[in-house]
């Protein structure tokens, strides 16, 4: 390039007055803006490869891992010792680290990946908005520890031909709640897992409560396709007033996210009030009209194990209520034992 990484990074930076963290906002941004629009054909595709090549440089001083190749041959090293992977889209909270501790008390050798996933987004403006932050990232993961190895492909590495989800079934799983809401979300979120699991290799993944119906899919799914790693469910994280944890709560403004406190007040009264689901969804809807700029998407009680909707609530039985609503175009979910 006749120009050393770092005066390409500071030219780029200075010459446009942004963060390294900015620049590479920007070129994913047009990464996937780019590749949606148009078909891949070769002279583009050379494109997006010179791109990520420059992409490449911006962020080779950071302590991260941006190539399948770079994963394999640090796999290579860790052979024979007890791994563990946490996937992540990166903008890490509390949630995630949590997630990442777990990983690191119960393994030798700790993977977390950080992408942002095209092919699970089914609105390209969620997409583009999405929260990215990976210098404060990978300062996060290594105050927990320095030596968590950290995987932060680009999307052509992921997706080298073209950006689209494989094909799953999950028995149903898939058409109620987010499945429901979001189609072909679940096919996304199975095929990055799968490519992640396919270089890690991982002995246990990591995946949190908060997003209950895709560690039960991805539990189901590893069952048959990944026998070999077992997945590791965690506990959901909470803001100080009871908000779920969430990078898209970033998005919020300060009120809204503070308001947005009363989602989890709602459903611990729901859990020690109420018996039945009707009775349920009749205080939520309550609720949910004294706070009328939150939309309430769907709210349901359900068997943990079916996802099928439940009318009685039985302590003795695996149940579930899950909510999601939006504010200020922002999506939250959430969701509670019925214990
Ligand atoms: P992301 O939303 O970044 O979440 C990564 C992991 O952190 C998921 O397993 C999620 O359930 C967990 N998590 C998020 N918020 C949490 C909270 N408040 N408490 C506990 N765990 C929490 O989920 C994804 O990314 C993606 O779909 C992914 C699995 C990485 C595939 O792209």
């Amino acid at each position: 390039m006749g120009i050393s990484n770092a005066k390409f990074e500071s030219s780029l930076c200075g010459k446009y007055g942004t963060t390294s963290d900015d620049m590479y906002n920007i070129f994913l941004s047009f990464i996937l803006g780019a590749s949606r629009i148009c078909e891949l054909n070769d002279k583009f595709t050379k494109n997006l490869h010179d791109f990520c090549a420059q992409l490449e440089s911006i962020t080779s001083s950071m302590p991260l891992i941006r190539t399948l190749t770079g994963l394999e041959e640090a796999r290579n090293n860790y052979k024979g010792n007890r791994c563990g992977l946490v996937p992540t889209m990166g903008a890490l909270h509390l949630g995630h680290l949590a997630l990442i501790e777990k990983a690191l008390a119960e393994n030798e050798v700790v993977w977390v990946s950080i992408f942002v996933n095209p092919t699970q987004f089914n609105n390209l403006n969620d997409l583009e908005n999405y929260p990215k932050s990976l210098n404060a990232d990978v300062d996060a993961i290594h105050s927990i520890h320095p030596k968590i190895n950290i995987f932060a492909p680009t999307v052509l590495e992921m997706y080298p031909q073209k950006i689209e989800a494989n094909s799953h079934i999950f028995y149903g799983l898939e058409t109620v709640m987010e499945g429901a809401d979001r189609p072909g979300h679940f096919e996304g979120v199975i095929t990055i897992v799968s490519k992640l699991f396919d270089v890690v290799k991982p002995d246990c993944a990591y995946f949190g409560e908060k997003d209950f119906q895709q560690l039960l899919i991805i539990k189901n799914w590893t069952k048959t396709n990944r026998p070999s790693t077992k997945i590791i469910a965690c506990p959901i994280v909470r803001e100080a007033n009871g908000l779920a944890m969430s990078s898209r709560n970033n998005l919020l403004s300060k009120e809204a996210r503070q308001e947005a406190g009363f989602i989890f007040k709602t459903l611990n009264y729901c859990v020690q009030k109420l018996r039945t689901s009707t009775e349920i969804l009749a205080e939520i809807k309550r609720v949910f009209a004294s706070h009328p700029s939150f939309t309430l998407h769907y709210a349901i009680c359900v068997d943990e194990d079916s996802l099928q909707e439940v009318s009685q609530i039985d302590p003795y039985k695996n149940q579930r209520l899950f909510i999601a609503a939006s504010v200020e175009g922002v999506r939250l979910i959430d969701n509670i034992a019925l214990k």
